[in-house]
This record gives C-alpha cells, sequence and structure tokens, in this order.
C-alpha cells in the first residue's frame, strides 16, 4: 500500500518512523516532511494544508491511504475534501471531518459537547462582546486564579492563567478585541482545575476505540515547569499515577461518552483523539481534545505501540477496529526535545547539526526542526530533534535520552535536564 503521511515534525517523523516497519507499506511519502522523514521515506514538496496539490500528488503516485499528522488540515476540512472528491472518495482519510474537528478546532465547541454528554470537565462560560458583562459576573465568581482560552486555533497560545480579577477582566477584553484575531472574538472562561495532567490517545473508527499507550508531556521551557509555555520540551510513557483504576475511569466518564456523542450527534471521526486530562484527586477531568496526536508525546507512545500501527489503520478505515489487536510494549520510553537557544521566544534558524553519528544506536531520533542542505543537516525550527529512548525503568530511559542529548551539538542549543522529575 502507499501512504502519504501529511506534516512536517517530530510527531510526524515519529508516525513515519513506525509506519515504515509495517510490511503492508510499498511506499511512504511525507508532506512537507522533514530532514528526518527523508530517512524513512520519500518527503515531497507540499504543504500539509494545500488541498489541490494534495489531490493531484495522491492521484498520480497511488497512494491508498492518508495520514494527518497535525490539525490544521483537518480544522480546514481535508477528510471531506476527500468525501467530496468523486475521484478521491474511496481513499481513506485518518482523521475526523471538518465537524468532528470542531472538537479542538472550537473550544466552545468543545465545552458544549461535554455538557450535552456528562464529560467531566471544568465549568465554563463562553463570551463574546455583546455578553461582556456576564463574562464579568462568571469572573466574579470564581477564585482565583482565572482561566481564558480563545475559542479557536491559536497556535498553541490562545490560553492566558491569571492571578487577579483585575487582569483578568482586562485580558478578556482584550481578547474580544482581537489578541488572538478571529481566535478570541469568543473567549471561553474556565474554573481553574489544580492537579497533574497526562495525555490519552485513542484510535477509533467512528464506533469503537483503542486505547494507545499514556503519556505525560512538559510544555514549559525552564526547570522544574516554570517559563513560557513551548510546543513541549519532552515526554515519558508510561505514567505513573494513571495506573489501571486512573485509566478505567477515564475510559468509562470520557473515553466512551466521547466516541458514542461523536456518533449520536453523526460528527464523522475516524482518526486519532487526544484527551488532555488532568488528575484532581483521583478523578480524571478533561482541559481539552484534540484531533491529532501529540508532539512531543508521539515520540514515546509509537515506541510503545507494539503492534502494527498500519493494521490499526486499515481498521479505522474500514470500520473494523474492534477486530484489531494493541499490543503495548512494556518498556518505559522518554524523549528530550533538542530547541533553538531563544525559543519559544525569538530565535536563529539555520545552524549545522553535528554528532547525529555519535548517539548510541539505542537512541531514535525524530527530527523536529530541520532541514538538509549541501549534505549537512540544519535547525529549521525552535524544536529541533527529540531523542529517544526505551528503558526498563523510566530513569534507565532518560539516561540514556540525556546521553543523546548531550552527543548532538548545534550552536545555542537548550534542553531541558528533568523530564519526568515529578512522576
Ligand atoms: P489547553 O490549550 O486548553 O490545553 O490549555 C493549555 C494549558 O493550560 C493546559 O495544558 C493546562 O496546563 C492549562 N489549563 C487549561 N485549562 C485549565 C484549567 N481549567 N485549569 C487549570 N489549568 C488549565
Ligand atoms: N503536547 C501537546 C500538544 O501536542 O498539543
Amino acid at each position: 500500500m502507499n501512504i502519504l503521511l501529511l506534516g512536517s515534525g517530530g510527531r510526524e517523523h515519529a508516525i513515519a518512523w513506525k509506519i515504515a516497519q509495517s510490511p503492508k507499506v510499498d511506499h511512504l511519502f511525507i508532506a512537507p516532511g522533514n530532514a528526518g522523514t527523508a530517512q524513512t521515506g520519500t518527503n515531497v514538496d507540499i504543504k500539509a494544508d494545500d488541498f489541490d496539490a494534495i489531490r493531484s500528488f495522491v492521484l498520480a503516485n497511488d497512494v491508498q491511504m492518508v495520514v494527518v499528522g497535525p490539525e490544521d488540515p483537518l480544522v480546514k476540512g481535508v477528510y471531506d475534501f476527500f468525501k467530496q472528491d468523486e475521484e478521491l472518495k474511496e481513499i481513506p482519510v485518518i482523521g475526523p471531518s471538518k465537524a468532528g474537528a470542531q472538537l479542538e478546532g472550537s473550544k466552545d465547541f468543545a465545552k458544549a459537547f461535554m455538557q450535552r454528554h456528562h464529560i467531566p470537565t471544568a465549568r465554563y462560560k463562553s463570551i463574546t462582546a455583546e455578553n461582556l458583562e456576564e463574562g464579568y459576573a462568571f469572573l466574579e465568581s470564581l477564585a482565583a486564579p482565572y482561566v481564558l482560552k480563545a475559542d479557536g486555533l491559536a497556535a498553541g497560545k490562545g490560553v492566558l492563567i491569571v492571578d487577579s480579577l483585575e487582569e483578568a477582566k482586562k485580558e478578556l477584553g482584550d481578547m474580544l478585541g482581537g489578541m488572538f484575531g478571529e481566535a478570541s472574538r469568543t473567549v471561553v472562561i474556565e474554573e481553574f482545575l489544580d492537579g497533574i495532567e497526562c495525555s490519552v490517545f485513542v484510535v477509533t473508527d467512528g464506533k469503537d476505540y483503542k486505547v494507545l499507550p499514556v503519556a505525560k508531556d512538559y510544555k514549559r521551557i525552564g526547570e522544574g515547569n516554570t517559563g513560557l509555555n513551548t510546543g513541549g520540551m519532552g515526554a515519558v510513557s508510561p505514567v505513573s499515577f494513571a495506573d489501571h483504576d486512573f485509566l478505567q475511569k477515564v475510559e468509562e466518564r470520557i473515553i466512551r461518552p466521547t466516541v458514542d456523542g461523536l456518533r449520536e450527534e453523526e460528527l464523522d471521526y475516524k482518526g486519532f483523539i487526544f484527551f488532555g486530562l488532568i488528575n484532581v484527586k483521583g478523578e480524571p477531568m478533561v482541559i481539552e481534545y484534540n484531533c491529532r496526536m501529540g508532539d512531543p508525546e508521539t515520540e514515546v507512545v509509537m515506541l510503545r505501540i507494539q503492534s502494527d500501527l498500519v493494521e490499526l489503520l486499515e481498521g479505522i478505515a474500514k470500520g473494523n477496529l474492534k477486530e484489531r489487536i494493541l499490543l503495548q510494549d512494556p518498556r518505559y520510553a522518554t524523549t528530550v526535545m533538542l530547541v533553538s537557544g531563544g525559543y519559544p521566544e525569538a530565535y536563529e534558524k539555520g545552524k549545522v547539526i553535528t554528532g547525529l553519528d555519535k548517539v548510541s544506536p539505542e537512541n531514535i531520533l525524530f527530527h523536529a526542526g530541520t532541514k538538509q542542505e549541501n549534505g549537512e543537516i540544519r535547525t529549521n525550527g525552535g524544536r529541533v530533534i527529540a531523542v529517544s529512548s526505551y528503558g526498563a525503568t523510566q530513569d534507565e530511559a532518560l539516561a540514556k535520552s540525556y546521553a543523546g542529548a548531550r552527543a548532538i551539538q548545534f550552536d545555542k542549543k537548550y534542553f531541558r535536564t528533568d523530564i519526568g522529575f515529578d512522576l
């Protein structure tokens, strides 16, 4: 089978690495990919949301399945684009329809969906310029800190957590005034939840689901979860507190009602669901949904899927996921992200990366922001390379990831040295 994977980050390299191991795959194409994905398949110079170019490529290269990495093409309707095209409609797209992708594309939609299906989540109110006074009143009814979320996609930057009521009211006004453009014309105000977070992923064919290995990511730039939010500085799997009892609650109260709710509401959803969860005194609650895999969680989750991923993806496409088997690798997996100095604020690109050949064969490198130029691999983003490893314990896996992180060099390289510290 020929597969086209859309995207260009560490998540896509990890998915490509796993897909490429399947005996079912003849050709794997990645659009647009990066220097790492070029080692597992063929990069195609097409943007992940250029639907017309994707269409031509798919038809010209006999692509039999499209796997979507990032949320953007999904929220823009790549699934529907295929379904509505006479020549493309039989080719499965792994990812939800535009309507289903609203779980991520609109926080207001996601909160209302959870309310309709009695899925545990923080109390909230959606505010626009028309009901600003209600927003102020709701803020006054809450205790600090205050959580304000832009309704739409804001490249991971649309959530503000502020300490004072006065500041929260001001930020609310600014957000509605266009702080995040159209994305914050509606703002979701939420009650603050106190607990530890984890990421649960499922694949679903719209009827049944399989739960993938649980992971935890580390979003802040600084040690001890301090400083600015980033795309993610590292991840571990499994997650010690997400034990059997906790995951049973997650399935009963969150996963099953979500999959059933999507079906009842006729929201076409065949792909990955990412549940951003928080453990509040042993009770799981939903912080957010995403309609794709997490990054850098995928860089550990793929290591812990023992079964053939393409088998599962076929199950999604054919609607017989129930008959497929998902085996998890019992080992721990960790990943440490090497980033460009300055990230997540201004940083330089184009730095030569050396030492890639010095890392132990036990390290699995997933490129995030890299580019191959005249035979050299250079940095091409804030997050550069994820260094993943297995271990019999979390500490053993981390020690290997850190040895790899030190062996790779580029000017102004930075990484966190405390991934997994809170587990
Ligand atoms: P989101 O984009 O909705 O995942 O929010 C980004 C981050 O903000 C989350 O990963 C949490 O760390 C934090 N956050 C979001 N909502 C809440 C909440 N209701 N209570 C506490 N923290 C939150
Ligand atoms: N690691 C969080 C995300 O992918 O959104």
